[in-house]
């Protein structure tokens, strides 16, 4: 452990959902990788002990961490404390501080709603639990630019920059990592990443499932705000981003920001919302809900090597499948065979549930002569049990103090810029079938050119 890693991990949120399902299981797997060797004190106010912490993360740990390992288990146990408390309580902050001990670095993780940022930092810094300290806060940041501004804020009375990590748990999964090496790592994509060559490119994320449960936090949420705003524009930014003339995380972060500052505001005309018959049904949702459960959008980047060459990013909840991909439609070529109308070569670049790499192509097709037929150069890869999860990926980085996969404050605003115009236009919300791709508006509105590409599964 290096004298810049924390020596304390606290987690206000202790007992909440997101400690549940996620925080215990990577705590687990940083265990099991020699990555984890400092107090975790888990912060909440449910009137606990200890031991009903360490149960709950045993739970948790069985029902969504792949079950128990009894030596990494045995770890997290002795490593675990709790501290119970209001956080209105300036007496919850001094036990925190006792708990502290000597810690000269802790990294402090707010798994807590962002309206109680505000109060949390202020009362960590007022016990002095803040000096040398990291703070680690979940999206999402902010519902619009204006409250980003007020959380970026918040934290800059206390927190330095370099001291803030904002969580975007996409960026810790390594497929969406791999496409910035990818790119770079080979001189072939290079040749034809621009616009140039590029007609369109489209990034569809798909769930086949609902809101599981979450219809009060989704409806004051919507699909704009809960996977747009944040996970698909690093998806876009890392397809889109200049080389990083570094690797370190601010040269890697500088070239993000930059594809982000050439998209101008999304236009209401460039947008299609829709939801799912039945979302209005579902508990903590509005009978009324004009929220969306899908969004089609078209963006574009001004740049010099983009500019011209339409964004299509399509996300939604109860589509047919689960699947994030990418289509990268290069232009056609002219026409040679005058039988043949040659189809646009394509990259497809699945980042979820497996990993692909394909290069779309027009072979002779063997039954006629001179006509074409599309054949794929596939590469795919399923993710090993062995993999790092996304939430073990930034929580791991986050202690090491290693910000490159953190959105900065001037990314999270400059997204935040470009979809503050429609969250607040009251444009249409159109109803879709569940196990459909959307509603039927998209074809007539939001379309890249030769159609959107549905993704399937094992394909
Ligand atoms: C979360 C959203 O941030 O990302 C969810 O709140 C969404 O609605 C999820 O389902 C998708 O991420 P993953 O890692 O489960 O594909």
């Amino acid at each position: 452990m290096t004298d810049s890693h924390s020596d304390a991990l606290v987690f206000f949120g202790a007992t909440g959902d997101l400690a549940y399902k996620k925080i215990f299981p990577s705590l687990q797997a940083l265990l099991k990788r020699g990555h984890l060797n400092v107090p975790v004190i888990g912060v909440a106010k449910a009137g606990w002990k200890l031991e009903q912490l360490r149960a709950r993360a045993r739970d948790s740990i069985e029902k969504h961490g792949g079950g128990v390992d009894a030596t990494a288990f045995d770890k997290l146990s002795g490593l675990l404390r709790y501290v119970d408390g209001d956080y209105q309580d300036p007496a919850t902050y001094q036990s925190l501080r006792k708990e502290l001990g000597s810690a000269r670095r802790p990294a402090h993780y707010l798994a807590i709603p962002p309206t109680m940022f505000g109060l949390v930092v202020e009362q960590l810094a007022q016990s002095g639990c803040t000096d040398g300290a990291r703070v680690i806060v979940e999206k999402p940041f902010g519902t619009d630019l204006t409250s980003a501004r007020g959380l970026n804020r918040i934290l800059f009375g206390t927190f330095r920059e370099e001291s803030i990590f904002r969580i975007d748990h996409y960026l810790g999964k390594r497929p969406v990592h791999n496409m910035v090496f990818f790119r770079f790592e080979n001189a072939l994509l290079e040749s034809f990443w621009n616009r140039t060559q590029i007609e369109s490119v489209q990034i569809t994320m798909a769930e086949n499932f609902g809101v599981q449960g979450r219809g009060a936090f989704y409806d004051q949420t919507g699909t704009i705000r809960d996977v747009v705003q944040n996970h698909l524009f690093q998806v876009i930014s890392n397809l889109a981003m200049e080389p990083p003339v570094r690797t370190d995380s601010e040269s890697m972060r500088d070239e993000k920001v930059k594809v982000l500052k050439a998209i101008p505001p999304l236009e209401a005309r460039n947008l299609v919302r829709g939801q799912f018959r039945g979302y209005r049904k579902e508990s903590g949702v509005a009978p009324d809900s004009s929220v969306e459960t899908f969004a089609a959008l078209r963006l574009e980047v001004n740049s010099w090597r983009w500019q011209g060459v339409p964004f299509y990013i399509r996300a939604g909840k109860l589509l047919p499948v689960t699947c994030t991909e990418v289509m990268v439609r290069l232009r056609r070529p002219p026409t040679v065979f005058p039988t043949c109308s040659p189809a646009p070569n394509y990259f497809r670049f699945r980042v979820s549930p497996d990993v692909v790499g394909a290069f779309g192509l027009t072979v002779m097709d063997p039954a006629e002569q001179m006509i074409g037929q599309q054949v794929e150069l596939l590469a795919s890869r399923h993710p090993s049990a062995e993999e790092m999860d996304a939430y073990e990926r930034v929580l791991g980085d986050a202690m090491a103090g290693d910000a490159t996969l953190f959105a900065r404050e001037d990314y999270v605003e400059e997204a935040w810029r470009i979809v503050d115009p429609v969250l607040k236009a009251g444009t249409p919300v159109y109803e879709y079938e569940p196990g459909t791709w959307g509603p039927g508006e998209v074809d007539h509105r939001v379309t890249p050119p030769g159609g959107w590409h549905n993704p399937t599964v094992n394909g």
